[in-house]
């Protein structure tokens, strides 16, 4: 179970100029709602949001981000994708921010159905190039995620923290009691991914590309948006179990069986 001491936050890397801050999860599991989590980057002084979620979480992440930096300095907000996990508090964080929202050009027609946002202030992820610079020199790259789940997804490294955050990749379910902040037993892990990776990720062809980039860019730590970090071991454990994961596309005779 994740202390309540760390319900708040836990600052993940700090090198004085940068750094990757664990925003919580919910404090508890609520029934029928997937948990999610969200992190916060500050790079001299200025705030970047990772998928802060949808509108019930807003005053809980507006609380946890404003113990690390003033709210009106947070100027980026990054969606891994579509998701009302994920992107549904868009009207609200375009309020209180005057931050610039980076989606995949797909969904740029869709999210306006979350509550009004001024479409000049988000960002196509394909316009911008490889990555984003933040102030400090550190430079945040997309990576592509299509299909994993979502048709048109990214998620983001942070070259300088080491960390890779995944948006659902590595996402976990966890039962009531059984949540902890770090994968440190990948094996004791995988009874909490391997629903949601079988369902969620489109075929074996997709989690092996990722795999691979991901592998090359040698992140020392896995951030979800769902369940448990992964760190030390359980990195690259999880790299190998999901290059050789069957799922989606690969097995459709169970869901189409009728
Ligand atoms: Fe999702
Ligand atoms: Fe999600």
């Amino acid at each position: 179970m994740i202390e309540d001491k760390e319900a708040g936050g836990v600052v993940l890397f700090d090198d004085g100029d940068h750094r990757f801050i664990w925003l919580g999860g919910e404090a508890k599991t609520r029934k029928g709602v997937v948990q999610t989590m969200q992190y916060l980057i500050i790079d001299k002084g200025r705030g970047v949001l990772l998928d802060p979620g949808g509108v019930h979480l807003f005053p809980r992440v507006v609380a946890a981000a404003s113990r690390y930096i003033s709210i009106d300095r947070i100027d980026t907000i990054f969606f891994s994708h579509q998701d009302p996990d994920v992107s549904s508090g868009i009207a609200l964080w375009l309020g209180v921010t005057s931050a610039k929202i980076y989606i995949a050009e797909l969904w740029i027609r869709f999210i306006p159905h979350f509550g009004i946002v001024d479409q000049a202030r988000i960002v196509a992820i394909e316009g911008v190039g490889k990555s984003i610079r933040l102030a400090s020199g550190a430079e945040l790259t997309f990576v592509p995620s299509h299909y994993m789940h979502s048709p048109a997804a990214y998620s983001l490294f942070d070259r300088r923290a080491g960390i890779l955050f995944t948006g659902d990749i590595g996402g976990a379910v966890f039962p009531d009691g059984a949540e902890t902040l770090y994968v440190d037993d990948f094996k004791a892990h995988v009874k909490f991914i391997e629903g949601f990776h079988r369902r969620l990720m489109a075929s074996n062809s997709v989690t092996k590309r990722w795999v691979e980039n991901a592998r090359r860019l040698a992140p020392t730590m896995l951030a979800p948006q769902h369940g448990a970090l992964y760190r030390g071991d359980s990195v690259g454990a999880f790299l190998d179990w999901l290059s050789a994961l069957r799922c989606g596309v690969d097995d459709l005779d169970a869901l189409y069986r009728m």
